[in-house]
This record gives C-alpha cells, sequence and structure tokens, in this order.
C-alpha cells in the first residue's frame, strides 16, 4: 500500500502513505489543504503523526517499547541511566572510551554558578520542586547564552549534568538544610542520592539498593515518543528557541496529573484510600462514575492498550527493593488490591485501562527517601535524554516550526458597538 485514495465532494485525491522501520502507516497529508482545501481534525492528535522519529519504537497493542532498537527490558536490566542517556542523544550505545568521556564531561559539568544558588533564596519554603526546576532550566540560558554548534554539545552536558544538582538543591532548600554540593568520584545517580540525603556534618554512604533502583526509574523514564512533554519540547524547539527554554516548557508539560504528575498523584490517591479505611473498592466504583470526576491515577494510557512494559519491570522492582530494604509499605498492597479489582472489572477491561509507569513508581522513590513533591521531578529527571534526543532530532530534520490549523466555531462576522451605546 503506497497511497491513499481521498474523495471530498466529489474529487478525488491520492495521497502518499509513509512505512515505518516496524511497518507503521502514515497518510502523508502534507498538501491535503494545497489540494482541497480541507484540514483534517484530531482531537487529541490520536491518530496524528506529528513527524518521523528515529529514536522510540513503542508498540501499545503488543507492549513493545525500544530506544534505538533496544528493549527496554534489557536496557533497564543491563545498562546504566548515562549508556541510556548517550544512546538516546547520539542513537548508538557508547563504547567504552566513549562512555568514560561522556561521564567526565556530566562529572565536570554538575556544579551550578553560584550565583545560580541565590535564586532558590527567592522561593517560598512551599514551592514546589517542579516549578524550581522549570525556572532554573530556563534560566541557564542567561548563563551560557550562545548558539551554534558547539555550545549546542556543551549546553546539552551542561543540563543533563547540572539538573540532577538543582533538583537536589530543591529538595534541600524545602527541608532547610544545606545545600550538598555533588562529588566527582560519585555516578550520577549515586551522586545525586549523596546530594539529596547527606549532611556536611556527618559522611553518608549511598545505600546501593537504592541507587540500583533509582537508575532503572531514570531509564524506564528516559524517552517514550510524542508524548505530551517531549511533543512540547519539540514544538517549542521548531521555532528555534534554545535547548535550555524548550527543556523548561517540557518540564511544566510533564507537570500536569493527567501526564508526567501521575507520579505523585497515584500516591496522593493511594493515601486518600488507606485514610478511608483502605476502603479501594469504593475507588474504583467512585473512577468508573462519570459524575465522579474522579479517576484511578497510574490508569489508563493513549497508546497501551494492553499492558505498560514499564509497569511490568516496575512492579517486579517494587517488591525486589522493598525486601531488600526491609520496608513494609501499606500502600504497596492497596495498589496491589486496586489493581487486581480493576483488571477483572468490565469498565476498566472494556475501555483496555492498566497500570501504567506512574502506577508503582511512587511507591519505590518512597522506600528509597524521596519525597511526594519531588517524583515528578524524578521522572523530568528521567526524561531528560529523551527531551534533548527529540530537540536535536526536530533541529536537525525538517527545521518547520510547527504551527497547527484549527476549525474555527466562534460567531461569524459582526459589526462594533462602541462602548458608550452598549
Ligand atoms: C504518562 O503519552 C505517554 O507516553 C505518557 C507517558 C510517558 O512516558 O510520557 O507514558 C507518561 O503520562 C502516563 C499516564 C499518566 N496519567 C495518569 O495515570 C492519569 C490517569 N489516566 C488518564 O487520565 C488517562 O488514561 C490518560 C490521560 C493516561 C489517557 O487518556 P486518553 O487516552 O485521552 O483516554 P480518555 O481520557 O479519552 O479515556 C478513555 C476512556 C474514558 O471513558 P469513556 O468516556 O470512553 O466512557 O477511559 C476512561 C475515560 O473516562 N479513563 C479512565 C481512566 N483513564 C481513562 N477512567 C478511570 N480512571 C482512569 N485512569
Amino acid at each position: 500500500m503506497t497511497n491513499a485514495r481521498l474523495s471530498l465532494d466529489g474529487r478525488e485525491v491520492t495521497l502518499p502513505v509513509v512505512v515505518g522501520t516496524e511497518a507503521e502507516h502514515g497518510i502523508d497529508i502534507s498538501n491535503l489543504r494545497s489540494e482541497t482545501g480541507a484540514i483534517t481534525l484530531d482531537l487529541g492528535y490520536g491518530n496524528t503523526g506529528a513527524c518521523k522519529s528515529a529514536i522510540t519504537y513503542i508498540d501499545g497493542e503488543k507492549g513493545i517499547l525500544r530506544y534505538c532498537g533496544y528493549p527496554i527490558e534489557q536496557l533497564a536490566e543491563h545498562t546504566q541511566f548515562t549508556e541510556v542517556a548517550y544512546l538516546l542523544i547520539n542513537g548508538d550505545l557508547p563504547n567504552r572510551q566513549q562512555y568514560a568521556e561522556f561521564r567526565d564531561k556530566l562529572t565536570y559539568h554538575s556544579l551550578i554558578h553560584e550565583d545560580m544558588k541565590k535564586f532558590y533564596e527567592g522561593y517560598p519554603p512551599g514551592a514546589h520542586p517542579m516549578a524550581i526546576l522549570s525556572s532554573m532550566i530556563a534560566s541557564m540560558s542567561t548563563y551560557y547564552p550562545n548558539g551554534g554548534a558547539d555550545a549546542e554539545d556543551l549546553n546539552i552536558i551542561r543540563v543533563l549534568a547540572k539538573a540532577k544538582t538543582i533538583a537536589a538543591y530543591s529538595y534541600k532548600k524545602s527541608v532547610g538544610q544545606p545545600f550538598i554540593y555533588p562529588r566527582n568520584d560519585l555516578p550520577y545517580c549515586g551522586n545525586f542520592l549523596h546530594m539529596m540525603f547527606a549532611f556536611p556534618t556527618e559522611p553518608y554512604i549511598v545505600p546501593k539498593v537504592a541507587e540500583n533502583a533509582l537508575n532503572k526509574l531514570l531509564i524506564l523514564h528516559a524517552d517514550h515518543e510524542q508524548n505530551c512533554s517531549t511533543s512540547t519540547v519539540r514544538l517549542v524547539g521548531s521555532s528555534q528557541a534554545n535547548l535550555f527554554a524548550s527543556l523548561s516548557a517540557g518540564i511544566c508539560a510533564l507537570w500536569g496529573p493527567l501526564h508526567g504528575g501521575a507520579n505523585q498523584a497515584v500516591i496522593e490517591m493511594l493515601e486518600m484510600i488507606q485514610a478511608d479505611g483502605c476502603n479501594y473498592k469504593k475507588y474504583v466504583d467512585l473512577a468508573k462514575d462519570k459524575n465522579s470526576n474522579f479517576r484511578l491515577m497510574g490508569f489508563g494510557h493513549r497508546v497501551y492498550k494492553n499492558f505498560d512494559p514499564r509497569a511490568t519491570i516496575l512492579k517486579k522492582a517494587t517488591d525486589d527493593v522493598l525486601n531488600q530494604m526491609g520496608v513494609k509499605d501499606p500502600l504497596l498492597d492497596i495498589a496491589k488490591s486496586l489493581e487486581e479489582v480493576a483488571l477483572n472489572d468490565g469498565y476498566f477491561v472494556e475501555r483496555k485501562l492498566y497500570p501504567n509507569v506512574d502506577f508503582y513508581s511512587g511507591i519505590i522513590y518512597r522506600a528509597i527517601g524521596i519525597p511526594t513533591n519531588m517524583f515528578t521531578v524524578m521522572f523530568a529527571l528521567g526524561r531528560l535524554p529523551g527531551w534533548i534526543a527529540h530537540w536535536k532530532e526536530q533541529r536537525q530534520d525538517s527545521g518547520r516550526i510547527g504551527r497547527p490549523r484549527q476549525i474555527y466555531v466562534g460567531p461569524k462576522e459582526r459589526s462594533l458597538v462602541p462602548l458608550e451605546k452598549r
């Protein structure tokens, strides 16, 4: 099938069909308006491809997720998050020399400018760390303003290296503790946990189980093709806005509870159910009631219609991490009961609603000591290399500014009545 034919008002147009690596078919409507005067309408872009991309492949029916061809199950089990960051940004896994150089650069650029620490003094104690992260990342453009290919590569290193420092500092700010500088002898995840939980007054040993759990979590969040926040980064980048501004926009899009904010919303939902006598069946029924405005957070997905492979990995990892840490979290029991009931309930089965990446992730974050309001920041740290990869790909490919059309449904032309006569 290389062409599609469209008949509109007695006119027939032929539209080329683009076939992807995994035999996905896309009808190219680039010339639809010029040939027919009509546009397409697809609320929420559920059926609309915004681009061709070589970064991540998802098969929602089969529960497949691959970064540059590598299955997520293999990457989550056998790689470091910084290897995956290199893969997404460069298209291939690094060899040992490339990886050593990449890690050294990330280590060298982990500090933020000392003047940027003053920004934290202006935030109120309860400031949400996603607000801090998005504004600090945007503000990096005031310290590193230059464009150009070399500066762009260095800015990619800078933002990857400094985002974890900015995140850890926002936590220290929230608990009124002194900021802890990064250490050059620690890898990415260990360094982040060191900056989060060390004190200047006593030595802190990063627990290996927490470091390994965080590594797996960040890998599982590293990219997910054209999701809401990644599409935001691509759209903002298409105006030739700088890397920091584009990533800051992605952070804001991720913050929403329907997207990355869901991991915080899941824990808040589980705590609400726990406070309500663990009456999880009541909340399953509430989620089915259209008038309730209540949704089972961490359930459902636009693309995955059988299972989210990341949720499968995370469900097992949750048991492993809590067992290794000797942690008993009642919220895990509630989550498993919710999943059990929902997966056997017609409402969820008919709508193909299954646990997504956000359903179990928060329980692991809690076990390693990360506070609930930092969960979406953790999602952002994981997604950063994916956003960067898509920002680069968009700039290298079309270079066209993204500008969707619309169907206007407002008032027809009318004449102005001056204020004094209204
Ligand atoms: C992420 O896109 C990505 O790749 C995102 C992500 C990534 O890695 O970037 O995977 C990360 O954002 C995961 C999703 C996290 N969000 C949540 O867990 C919030 C709860 N889930 C939903 O709000 C919802 O399922 C979405 C937002 C995830 C998907 O929304 P869709 O595809 O627009 O589906 P929909 O809202 O049109 O729902 C279809 C039906 C509706 O019922 P009907 O009108 O057909 O009767 O399913 C119902 C919805 O009411 N429904 C739910 C539900 N999710 C959908 N009902 C109860 N609880 C839910 N969670």
